[in-house]
């Protein structure tokens, strides 16, 4: 079933509220997601974006029911992801002359995943444009890496819609489709959880980026993502929330991340989560057993942080795998400016807190001298080394 936009825009996607995981068990998804397509239906018809792949023929049944296939006149392929192109094949394979304007690095990733088949591409780049009639027109703009160098957005004149693809997009099951109808503390949550874990690395692109759109003076009324929720009331809220993202600026906030075997690697988190309250009682503490926890979340944490504390103990000459591989996730994300101290118990050879701390200024944290490490189970004198530590990780 299409659902209406605005005038002759409507929405035709797929709401996946049975999704748990994305990017195959990379991320988390607690609230559902959906993937929105579009139709335009002016003089031109025009689909931009279409679903992932498992939902094709549902979704290109639902498509021809409402236009059919020999009626529409071309395709947006703003991103050539699979949750997005993954009805492509289906309706090319029933209209193989479908004009698809997409940007040149769309090409080279459709012709990647679905195959070099003469698809009638056309090429855009920022500016280009294309007339649907009754006075309105599409002009494209690339997003290279918000977030693949094949990202584009696409902008409706005369209804002022720009649809951003992934960007400004969040994994949000909604059927009432407008942000104004949703749950605002959902859409917040979601949509930073999105930025931190899919556009962080970006960020500078995601400041160039926006500046270049806003000096194009292009009245926007509304903002189409290709997941979540619509910006419909004060779309440029999200706007200017990706601006204060991307300028990575942490709260008074220090996030604790450990896995422990027999505990002690434990204690000595809790005990550094109590020792940073009391030496100041205003900064927010998070401890995450990263074993148990759900990292996509943990990320958001330490985005928001001013510093992080990683513990483990030492096994087989190293720290725990649930650890490092955090600690590889981390690194992938890129985060800027954020100080980092390890800590961490051994009872024999005790690597793990240099381990940690190199792999933690690989990441690109400003790591700090102090360390807590302990040798078996942490007692009194142990438990004195961590003020020091704290108290490089407040200052
Ligand atoms: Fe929603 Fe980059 O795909």
């Amino acid at each position: 079933m299409k659902k209406q936009v605005k005038n002759n825009v409507y929405w035709i996607g797929y709401i996946d509220w049975e999704l748990k995981k994305f990017h195959g068990d990379e991320y988390s998804i607690h609230s559902g997601s959906s993937q929105n397509a579009y139709v335009i239906e002016e003089e031109k018809n025009v689909l931009i974006d279409t679903v992932w792949a498992p939902h094709r023929f549902e979704f290109v049944e639902n498509l021809e029911r409402e236009l059919p296939l020999e009626k529409l006149d071309f395709i947006v392929a703003n991103h050539g992801e699979i949750d997005h192109s993954g009805a492509l094949q289906t309706i090319v394979e029933k209209r193989p002359d479908i004009p698809i304007y997409c940007t040149a690095n769309a090409v080279k990733s459709l012709e990647g995943q679905y195959g070099k088949k003469n698809w009638n591409f056309h090429v855009v780049k920022t500016g280009d444009s294309v007339e649907i009639g009754n006075g309105k027109k599409l002009i494209f703009v690339e997003m290279k890496m918000l977030h693949w160098p094949d990202s584009m957005a696409t902008y409706l004149t005369g209804d002022n819609i720009l649809f951003s693809n992934d960007a400004f997009g969040q994994h949000y099951a909604v059927e009432e489709l407008f942000n104004d109808k949703a749950d605002p503390a959902v859409i917040e949550k979601e949509a930073l959880k999105y930025y931190v874990n899919i556009l962080n690395p970006f960020s500078s692109f995601v400041t160039r980026k926006i500046d270049e759109i806003l000096k194009m003076n292009l009245p926007i009324d509304m903002i189409c993502p290709s997941h979540g929720v619509i910006w419909a009331k004060d779309p440029l809220q999200i706007v200017k929330k990706y601006q204060k993202w991307a300028l990575d600026e942490p709260e008074d906030r220090i996030t604790i991340v450990y896995d422990s075997m027999w505990q002690g690697t434990e204690k000595l988190a809790h005990e550094m989560a109590h020792e940073i309250a009391r030496q100041s009682p205003d900064t927010v503490v998070k401890v995450y057993n990263i074993a148990e926890s759900d990292k996509n979340d943990v990320m958001v944490d330490v985005f928001r942080s001013k510093a992080i504390a990683v513990g483990s103990p030492t096994v087989g000459n190293d720290m725990l795998p649930a650890v490092a591989g955090w600690i590889a996730y981390l690194k992938s994300l890129k985060f800027k400016g954020k100080k980092a101290g390890a800590f961490g118990t051994y009872g024999w050879s005790g690597e793990s807190v240099a381990k940690i701390k190199e792999a933690l200024k690989g990441a690109g944290f400003d790591v700090i001298d102090e360390e807590v490490r302990v040798n078996w189970n942490p007692d009194r004198e142990d438990y004195e080394k961590i003020p020091e530590m704290v108290e490089a990780l407040l200052k």
